[in-house]
């Protein structure tokens, strides 16, 4: 007997994911990396987040460095809840819970919700990382198909006829990897079979403040959370994960859920025997941030990263087109952190990812293959290209060099 042999079962439905073992290759010097889901770390406002960490400590030492509530520091979970306000929604603080990063938010509601056997429908493509942790409570997880306007409604609607899902699970701002986003009436249409159905939507939102579209009318997109208020009955079938990750800081870990009362005491209990809490001093120094100028600061910076973000998904698309021509296939986001891609085989040309991603690496350029965020029937000609972190010269020499490693496939 091993002690391998001794893990727990639910080990078995999950794997160390792909993603994982190609970062490995990444530590390759003079890499250009573009395989990443990580905001550029020289957009971080470093001043900001050093002012509201003298404050915390200056001001509330005793309270951020101390044991807190399972539910999340009182100031912050106030600040969400003006935080979202400006977005549409209406939360009172005690309807909301912070989480350590998004991340534990769909764990906890994976933990809260999912017994062994139950269908779970996702986008096909989504985020990995979701998939595994679903996975892990014995879920069965089914994708729905997606255009460039995110999961194709009737047939998500058809999957839940099929499948009777515990929860629909979508990214529909920005999506990762894909990219999409899903439009105003697509949402009304999900909140209403969430509605007709009975059947919990979970709305992962990090990438929602991510938009590129710079004219003075430009606004984040109305979250589903928000529009909820038009589709009488749906808020009760909606849970929403929000994080600071990529507007602020991913190393801080704070995220937040906000669903009906009954799952999020749920949820606050099952976090009460994860974490007992997700640390005091993070989210005050999120709350104060959040705080600084009336919210001015973080709309400030987060003005910036939208345009450099922006260019850069510009400089990405005439790139790819150039290099590329018609062996490539994909719509330019307009937020967020990724290009969703095709090898469209056009004119006998290849569409083997995985040749290219091995050849890229040869010629120092990486990428993500799309497979691994399919939960099945992946799609081998897919590929993710994040923009974020590469500045612009970055990308036309990366670009280039994958257009190289094409060609010797
Ligand atoms: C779609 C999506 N959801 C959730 C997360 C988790 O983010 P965090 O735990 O940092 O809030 C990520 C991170 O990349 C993501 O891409």
């Amino acid at each position: 007997m091993t002690l391998e042999s001794t893990f727990a079962t639910r080990l078995n439905y999950v794997e160390t994911s792909a993603i994982r073992e190609l970062f490995k290759l990444l530590a390759k010097p003079g890499i250009i990396s573009f395989a990443g889901g990580f905001p550029d770390a020289s957009m971080f406002d470093v001043d900001g987040i050093k002012a509201a960490t003298d404050k915390a400590l200056a001001e509330t030492a005793g309270a951020v460095l101390q044991y807190g509530a399972t539910e999340g520091y009182n100031p912050l979970r106030t600040g969400i809840s003006g935080y979202m306000a400006t977005k549409g929604v209406t939360v009172a603080p005690d309807g909301l819970i912070v989480t350590t990063g998004s991340q534990q938010a769909l764990d906890l509601i994976g933990k809260t919700m999912i017994n062994e056997g139950d269908n779970v429908i996702v986008e096909a493509p989504t985020f990995l990382a979701t998939i595994q942790c679903f996975r892990l409570y014995g879920a069965n997880v089914i994708g729905a198909p997606i255009d460039e306007g995110g999961v194709v409604v009737d047939k998500l609607e058809a999957l839940i006829i099929q499948h009777k899902p515990k929860l629909v699970y979508l990214i529909p701002s920005f999506g990762n990897p894909s990219g999409a986003l899903v439009p105003t009436d697509r949402r009304k249409r999900i909140l209403e079979l969430a509605v007709k159905y009975k059947v919990l939507i979970v709305e992962d939102d990090p990438y929602g403040e991510l938009y590129f579209d710079e004219s003075p009318a430009a606004a984040a997109p109305v979250s589903m959370l928000a529009l909820s208020d038009s589709v009488p009955g749906s808020r009760n079938w909606l849970a929403f994960a929000g994080s600071f990750s990529k507007v602020m800081s991913p190393g801080l870990r704070v995220g937040w859920l906000i669903a009906p009362p009954a799952l999020l005491a749920k949820a606050t209990m099952c976090k009460q025997f994860s974490d007992a809490h997700t640390s005091n001093l993070s989210q005050a120094i999120a709350a104060n941030y959040l705080a600084d100028g009336d919210g001015s600061r973080m709309a400030a910076n987060l003005a910036k990263v939208r345009k450099v973000y922006a260019a850069r998904a510009k400089t990405m698309a005439d790139c790819l087109k150039a290099e590329f021509g018609d062996a490539i296939r994909f719509t330019k986001p307009a937020g967020g952190m990724f290009f969703w891609a095709n090898l469209t085989g056009a004119r006998g040309q290849s569409t083997d990812v995985a040749a290219l991603a091995k050849a890229a690496i040869a010629n120092n350029v990486a990428f993500v293959p799309g497979a691994p965020f399919f939960a099945h029937d992946a799609d081998m000609s897919a590929l993710r290209l994040s923009f974020a972190t590469a500045d612009e010269a970055k990308i036309r020499d990366g670009v280039a060099r994958l257009g190289e490693a094409f060609k010797s496939i």
